[in-house]
């Protein structure tokens, strides 16, 4: 089978991007699994993560904007456990070109569903970053996610818009119900994640204080400098974590990053078996 998660939020810069290219590499290369990371934030940032891979390679159907186009789309093969839907130059104008067609939060569900057999062979995880909105894009992304992480950075825009998106997945379930059997489409869990959680400030110390008690609390990533080098360097923290000093000089922030990662995909593992 085949495990989905969703990484959204609407508050931009939270570290969504950084938490999908950081887990998938982390699944990929510390816990030998396939993924396939699809980028549905029009900003590409993910995409731009693997941009040395650039050159002449990309064709129209490695980019996702070409399903909500309804053309044919194939990943693009990126190392021997990672393939990449790119984010194409086109995806801020589909919510327009999908907006009057027929089950428009359904299109990728749609296509999951199709090529379900090749995707389960292929591909342990499907881990997909958002843009920091709502839109039907976006909501294809929560209809066909397993589970939808909410990332949030300590702040009380943030805390606020990750309520608002466990009302948005609620909502959603609720329009997306199949009209005979009255079940859902949909049947994804949401989580929240705190990121960029300082040690030492009161606003970081209130803002785990409160998402603590969440019932769907996941846990916490640091405020790490290793993540932003990583991100300009285009190298995941899990690579980091192979030279012997790095890992034992941020020894603390590894092991409770990685046990972050392992109960997300523990969660992922257990869902629907
Ligand atoms: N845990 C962290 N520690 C330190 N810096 C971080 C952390 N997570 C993310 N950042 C930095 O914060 C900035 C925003 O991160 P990122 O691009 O991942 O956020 P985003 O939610 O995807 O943003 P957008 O809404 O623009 O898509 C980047 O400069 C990134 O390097
Ligand atoms: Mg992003």
């Amino acid at each position: 089978m085949v495990k989905i998660a969703t990484v959204n939020i609407e508050k931009g810069g939270t570290g969504k991007t950084s938490q999908t290219f950081n887990l998938g590499e982390y699944a990929a290369q510390k816990r030998n699994k396939k993924v396939l990371l699809i980028d549905q934030d029009k900003s590409g940032n993910l995409s731009n993560r693997y941009s040395e891979y650039d050159v002449g390679l990309i064709k129209d159907e490695n980019k996702i904007d070409n399903l909500y186009k309804g053309k044919d789309i194939k990943p693009l093969h990126i190392h021997e456990n990672l393939d990449l839907l790119v984010a194409g130059v086109d995806l801020h104008e589909m919510d327009n070109l999908i907006q009057d067609k027929h089950n428009n939060r359904l299109i990728l569900f749609r296509w999951v569903m199709e090529n379900y057999e090749e995707l389960a062979e292929k591909y342990d995880y499907i881990l997909i970053d958002t843009h920091n909105d709502t839109t039907l894009v976006t909501q294809n992304a929560w209809a066909i996610a397993d589970i939808v992480i909410g990332v949030s950075d300590p702040s009380m825009d943030g805390y606020g818009a990750l309520l608002k998106l466990g009302n948005d997945i609620e909502k959603l379930k609720k329009d997306l119900v199949e009209v005979i059997s009255g079940n859902s489409y949909m049947s994804a869990d949401y989580y929240i994640l705190g990121n960029k959680v300082k040690h030492n400030t009161n606003t970081s110390r209130e803002f785990r204080d409160i998402i603590e008690q969440e019932p769907n609390y996941l846990g916490y990533i640091q405020d790490k400098e290793l993540i932003n080098t990583g991100n300009l360097e285009k190298i995941p923290i899990v690579e980091y974590a192979e030279d012997e000093k790095t890992f034992r000089a941020h020894k603390e922030f590894f092991t409770s990053t990685f046990s972050v990662y392992d109960k997300i995909l523990n969660i992922l593992d257990e869902k629907g078996e």
